[in-house]
């Protein structure tokens, strides 16, 4: 174990242990080694290529960062809270393997525009990864979506029966959501991959340096045009952030709704066992711990997002140590978001079924086709606020006879409109109501053909 390092000389005692505890970030920064390494080999390139050290000591460098590369991904190098920080514990491990050239590494950089480096190299990956679970997310809803353009589910509003859709219809609401999800993430992509390596502390450097070299060399899109914003801007994050929240949202309500459907008293699913949990008390009991694990994490990242941009909102530029606070929340954002992304494909890989039967009952066991009978009138020519109003009366009516709008006799219908006529069993035919809508974007058969192609071609099956 290495001495708890002593700054320059201007310190002439060690940092208190408690305080050093409190001030270290290796505990979980330890998570941006192989990002700091990439970074770091990148920079000595770019101190060989421009003169401010030999390519001789270029290459020292580099094949030191290498090795510690190599010992990290053999379990051996497991830096202590002595060297405070991921770039402090490389530094003294390079200097440990490749001698005194090893402290030319920090020449013309800062650990501002270091740890802002590896902080968008690894949230950059990670966007990659998380686009990756979106598409496989896509897929399965688009699988379900497949083999059920023609069963119909109850569709609500105020979580009062409303109009029957096709279930289709309803998971690929999800698809759109995802389709956003993952746009969003592209577009924070962007403003994710600029270089801020140059920027030094907050106002650049002595040294010649070739800010351009090390960005081509990281694949940046390009670099920050001022570096006072280059150390101390994190909008990228809180992006990043929002979109992880966003994605949290749209898995939260489907998980709701899987939760709902799981329930005895809307029944429309199955849970296989693979993915269901029981009781440790009630016999018979499944429960779906699945979605509502997913639905309470998602309390977690809307938190990482409030804390950034509190910890963002007072900060006076540049750099400043409340940055550090930054790191715990994105990293668990990132592994929340990719946690609950894989549970949920998974349920909907085979987590669940959906029950036909059941289904078809629920859509014949309600006054959901209403607004088919007001339409029905409409298109005869009956003015439509006219004929919702009689609907709404022949509702009220059959409620009170026990019957359904099927039930009723033809006669019945006439007597309330003449415009009736035998085609109104038709017309209110739960397969008949949904087909009906085939007005772009609407539940019609048709449309979700159509729909679920145009979702194909987007994750490119
Ligand atoms: N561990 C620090 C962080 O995560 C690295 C940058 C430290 N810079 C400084 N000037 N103290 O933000």
């Amino acid at each position: 174990m290495s001495q708890q390092k002593t700054w320059s000389d201007r310190f002439e005692s060690a940092l208190n242990p408690a305080i050093a505890i409190f001030n270290a970030s290796i505990g979980f920064d330890i998570e941006l080694l192989e990002y700091d390494l990439t970074g770091s080999i990148a920079h000595a390139k770019m101190l060989g290529s421009t003169k401010i050290i030999t390519d001789t000591e270029a290459q020292q460098l580099v094949s030191g960062l290498e090795q510690i590369r190599t010992e990290y991904r053999q379990g051996n190098f497991n830096p202590g809270v002595e060297a405070e920080d991921v770039h402090f514990a490389v530094e003294q491990r390079l200097i440990e393997i490749v001698g005194d050239v090893g402290k030319k590494l920090h020449t013309a950089r800062s650990r501002n525009d270091q740890v802002g480096t590896d902080i968008r190299l690894y949230l950059r990956a990670e966007i990659r990864q998380i686009q990756q679970h979106l598409r496989r997310f896509q897929a399965a809803l688009l699988s379900h979506s497949q083999n059920h353009v023609e069963t119909l589910i109850p569709g609500y509003t105020h979580l009062q029966r409303a109009q029957p859709i096709s279930l289709a219809h309803h998971l690929l609401a999800y698809f759109q959501m995802s389709q956003r999800d993952w746009e969003r993430l592209n577009d924070v992509y962007q403003r994710t991959n600029i270089s801020p390596l140059g920027c030094g502390a907050l106002a650049g450097t002595t040294f010649p340096i070739d800010r351009q070299y090390t960005a081509d060399l990281l694949g940046f899109d390009r670099v920050y045009e001022n570096s006072l914003d280059g150390v101390s801007d994190r909008d990228f994050a809180i992006e990043f952030l929002c979109a992880a929240s966003l994605i949290m949202v749209h898995l939260s309500r489907l998980s709701e709704e899987m939760i709902l459907w799981a329930s005895q008293e809307f029944s429309f699913i199955t849970l296989k066992d693979t993915c269901a949990t029981g009781s440790s008390i009630m016999p018979q009991k499944k429960n779906p711990d699945i979605p509502e694990l997913v639905r309470g994490k998602t309390g977690r990242v809307f938190g990482h997002l409030q804390a950034l941009l509190v910890i963002m909102k007072g900060l006076p530029l540049a750099y400043n140590k409340d940055l550090q606070e930054d790191k715990e929340g994105i990293f668990d954002g990132v592994k929340t978001v990719k946690a609950c992304l894989e549970a949920m494909t998974i349920l909907l890989e085979e987590g669940i079924e959906f029950k036909t039967t059941r289904l078809a009952e629920a859509v014949a066991e309600d006054f959901s086709n209403a607004t088919d009978v007001a339409d029905y009138l409409a298109s005869k020519d009956v003015p439509f606020r006219e004929a919702y109003n009689l609907v709404g009366k022949v509702v009220k009516t059959s409620l009170a006879a026990g019957k359904l709008l099927k039930d009723l006799t033809l006669d019945e219908w006439q007597q309330l409109h003449p415009a009736f006529e035998s085609d109104i069993y038709e017309a209110i035919a739960p397969k008949q109501v949904v087909s009906a809508r085939n007005s772009y974007g609407g539940t019609g058969f048709e449309q979700v053909h159509q729909a679920i192609a145009r979702a194909k071609s987007i994750i490119d099956l």
